[in-house]
């Protein structure tokens, strides 16, 4: 198992550049078997993740190239025989799951084993099978697996209990060529579901709405192949924002939508970071005094859960107190113990997190718990007094490119360790 060490205390300087949207790309990849017709997105991210649900897809027969040096996946799902891809694959990752939608839309069935726990919270998706169920699909769960048919697909009006990115992103798929018209309402508006409705119009879909509260698909009859470059990554974005923030340092992030990036500016600007933009870049200037600041996580457009842990390592190293509330996921904490080894002085009651700055960080041998909290680790280390080893790094490269590389481009001091 490979691991991360940081040698903490350097300042950061100079640019980084963001790669393409991790919860972009896979919805895209799993929406692309709609169409017996070649997809191609452009610019993709080679993560882990991405390679995981692009073996899920090639267990049904699906022929998915991927050029790691052109950053190109080509996919190809005129094979596919049967609906029915690998448990244990399907298991490894929760994202799989966004292959039920297109399945049941374009075979009429599905049979996937049932999600495997997940670090931060049990994450059902009884919200996603509502949905066929509401399309007309029978939905069976049993046995470890859930499955589906449906002879024939009919638009329906759906409200969705919880604005859920997962069940919005699986029902618009499921919904493309139903028969009449569908409407989700209370709908998740992440950006990354207004990129996964542009790919799926620029696939013959009729989609209105994507990205906001009321998503309306008409039925089409067929789709076809497309190329596609996902947008920008702004939880990666965010990361190397708070990276700045940490270190109280001045770098330039390029290749971002400071649209998307709203809530994130918002809340380090009430800490007292200063972020400036031009085009699709921007200047965070943190070489200052911040202070504490609340925040609770929110649906899109409110601020993302996918920050919490990195703006915890922030607060920990910010004199007062700060309090995070985490209203999405039950279990998204795990950062804190891992945390108070380095020296933080954290309190968890129930959602909230009571966070006091502490004067320092002590670089410790801490376990990475989820992809997020792994990546507030490295960001805690890069201020942390001495050395930081952070083990698991496989949950890291699930979300991010390159990590460590991107970070000594800053002028990090820090390595992968090949173990
Ligand atoms: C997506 O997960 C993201 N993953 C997550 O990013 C992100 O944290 C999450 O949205 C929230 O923004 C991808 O896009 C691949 P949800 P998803 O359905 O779709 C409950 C990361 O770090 N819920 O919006 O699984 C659920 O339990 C990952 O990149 C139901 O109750 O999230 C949770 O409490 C982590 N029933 C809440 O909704 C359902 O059927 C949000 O889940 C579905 C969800």
């Amino acid at each position: 198992m490979n691991k991360i060490s940081v040698m903490g205390g350097r300042k950061l300087e100079g640019e980084v550049n963001i790669s393409t949207a991790k919860n972009s790309v896979l919805p895209i990849i799993a929406a692309s078997i709609l169409s017996g017709e070649k997809c191609v997105i452009d610019e993709a991210p080679m993560l882990e993740d991405v390679f995981v649900i692009s073996d899920v897809l090639r267990t049904i027969s699906t022929d998915i190239n991927i050029n790691e040096e052109a950053n190109r996946i080509v996919i190809d799902s005129s094979n596919i025989k049967d609906c029915e891809p690998c448990s244990s694959l399907v298991k490894k990752m929760r994202a799989s799951f966004l292959i039920m939608g297109p399945m049941i839309s374009r075979f009429g069935k599905f049979k996937l084993s049932l999600p495997g726990g997940c670090n931060i919270g049990t994450r059902p998706i009884d919200l996603h099978l509502k949905g066929f169920s509401a399309l007309g699909a029978e939905v069976n769960v049993g046995h470890g697996y859930v499955e589906a048919q449906a002879k024939k697909l009919v638009g329906n009006k759906i409200y969705l209990d919880f604005p859920s990115v997962g069940a919005t992103e699986n029902i618009m798929m499921a919904a493309v060529m139903a028969e009449g018209e569908t409407i989700i309402e209370n709908a998740a508006e992440e950006p990354e579901i207004e990129d996964l409705g542009k790919y799926l119009n620029n696939m013959g879909a009729n989609i209105i709405g994507a990205g906001t509260d009321t998503v309306r698909i008409i039925g089409v009859k067929n789709m076809k192949g497309t190329t596609h470059k996902p947008i920008c990554d702004r939880i990666e974005a965010g990361t190397f924002m708070v990276a700045a923030a940490i270190t109280r340092s001045k770098i330039k992030i390029n290749g971002v939508n400071e649209e998307y990036l709203k809530p994130i500016i918002a809340k380090l600007t009430e800490a007292g970071v200063k972020i400036t933009s031009d085009g699709n870049s921007i200047y965070v200037d943190a070489d200052r005094d911040l202070k504490p600041i609340d925040i609770k996580t929110m649906p899109y457009p409110g601020f993302p859960t996918d920050m919490q842990s990195q703006m915890a390592g922030l607060l920990c190293t910010i004199k007062g107190t700060s309090v995070i509330t985490e209203t999405i996921f039950e279990n998204r904490f795990m950062h804190a113990a891992e945390m108070k080894r380095m020296g933080a002085n954290i309190k968890i009651d129930g959602r909230s997190s009571i966070i006091e700055g502490v004067d320092k960080l002590t670089g410790a041998e801490v376990r990475a718990t989820d992809l997020r909290a792994g990546a507030a680790l490295i960001l805690c280390g890069l201020v942390a007094e001495g050395e930081t080893e952070i083990t698991d790094v496989y949950h890291i490269d699930r979300g991010y490119v390159s990590i460590e590389k991107k970070l000594q481009g800053l002028g990090a001091d820090i390595r992968r360790i090949m173990v």
